[in-house]
This record gives C-alpha cells, sequence and structure tokens, in this order.
C-alpha cells in the first residue's frame, strides 16, 4: 500500500487548499499523512550547525514525521502570498538545512526516492509560478520527482472559490492516480 505525506502550507481549516486537499484524499486508496505547516510543532531552523557534524537534525520536533522517511510521494499544498509561499512553508524547509551537503552537492540526500505533486492556490493570477521555488527546493530535498508535470494550480480563488473550480478539482484525480503509480 502506497503512503502519502501532505504538506498543508493553508492557515485556513476550510479554505481553499483545505478543499483541494480533501478532493485529493477521495482519489487517494492508500495511507496519508498530513502535516500542517502551521499546527504542527515545526519549529524553524536556528542554525546551530550540530548538523554539520552528523548529518542530522538534532532538534526533536514533528518535523520527526518528515525525517522518518516511510513516503511513496509527497504533495506541498499552499496558497501564494505575496509572490510565495506562506512563512511556516519556508519555516518547515528550513529545517532540511541537515542535509545541506547534499544541497552544496547537488546530490540527492539519502533519502528514498518518492514522488512529487504541487497544490497551490492564489486570489489572482500571474504570481502562481513564482511560489513555486519552496515547493522545489522541498521535493528537491525529500528526494521526490516529478513535479513540474504535476502541478493542479487554482488561481482566482476571490473570484471563484476553488471549490466550485472544476477543472482543478478533476485535476486532482489524475494527481492522485499519478502519486500511487
Ligand atoms: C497574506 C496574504 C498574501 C497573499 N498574497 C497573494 C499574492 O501574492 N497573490 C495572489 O494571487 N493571492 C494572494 N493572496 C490570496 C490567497 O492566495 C488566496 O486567498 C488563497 O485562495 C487562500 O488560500 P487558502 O484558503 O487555502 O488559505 C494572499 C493572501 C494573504 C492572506
Amino acid at each position: 500500500m502506497k503512503k502519502t505525506l501532505i504538506i498543508n502550507g493553508s492557515p485556513r481549516k476550510k479554505g481553499d487548499t483545505a478543499t483541494l486537499i480533501a478532493e485529493l484524499k477521495k482519489h487517494l486508496t492508500g495511507e496519508v499523512v498530513e502535516i500542517s505547516a502551521y499546527r504542527s510543532n515545526i519549529r524553524p531552523c536556528v542554525d546551530c550547525r550540530q548538523c554539520q557534524k552528523t548529518n542530522m537534525c538534532v532538534v526533536r520536533d514533528d518535523m520527526d514525521l518528515i525525517y522518518a522517511d516511510d513516503f511513496d510521494a509527497v504533495v506541498m499544498a499552499y496558497p501564494v502570498y505575496y509572490a510565495t509561499a506562506p512563512g511556516p512553508i519556508w519555516s518547515l524547509l528550513s529545517r532540511f538545512q541537515c542535509y545541506h551537503e547534499y544541497l552544496k552537492t547537488s546530490k540527492f540526500p539519502p533519502v528514498r526516492e518518492k514522488k512529487a505533486g504541487l497544490i497551490l492556490v492564489a486570489g489572482g493570477s500571474g504570481n502562481e509560478m513564482k511560489a513555486t521555488p519552496a515547493a522545489y527546493i522541498s521535493c528537491k530535498m525529500m528526494n521526490a520527482h516529478g513535479l513540474d508535470e504535476h502541478m493542479v494550480i487554482s488561481s482566482k480563488t476571490d473570484e471563484v472559490p476553488a471549490r466550485e473550480d472544476q477543472e482543478t478539482l478533476a485535476q486532482l484525480k489524475e494527481l492522485a492516480a499519478w502519486l500511487e503509480s
């Protein structure tokens, strides 16, 4: 059975990101673990540099769920904030700094290869792609592949909420199929 990690970067419990995650979950048949960047206990990297000696983060919090690395796929899901990802996503991402050696050499970190997907929502349109770097870096650090071809984006949510964006909702079925293929 496949296991999918969903990293939810929206503070809204019933917002657009939450709607699309709920729809994706309907199509996933395997195990799903969702981590809220806003509500879980994941502290930002404080550059203590202990990981330079051990290649592992010495801070113990909910990031351990991600470090456990027992997923076959990962989905980053967040709203566009000021043409980038919300702060808690960057905060979570900073905790991959323990793989810094791999960043420097562009080699993949010592975690299993997995599939990647991205769900983005935006009130307007035009800034969506500027918000993807956080997802790209996160997926690189999680050794997750396929982001380019597996992005589901609901724009102009100020005008049409994601729950009414039929085209985007339909794409989530395809995303689920890819994640579990
Ligand atoms: C602080 C903040 C900054 C935002 N910046 C942008 C932006 O730069 N571009 C955009 O299209 N929408 C922006 N939005 C709108 C959100 O992306 C939009 O409302 C989204 O659908 C909210 O998703 P959620 O309900 O999953 O949280 C911003 C919203 C907030 C609260």
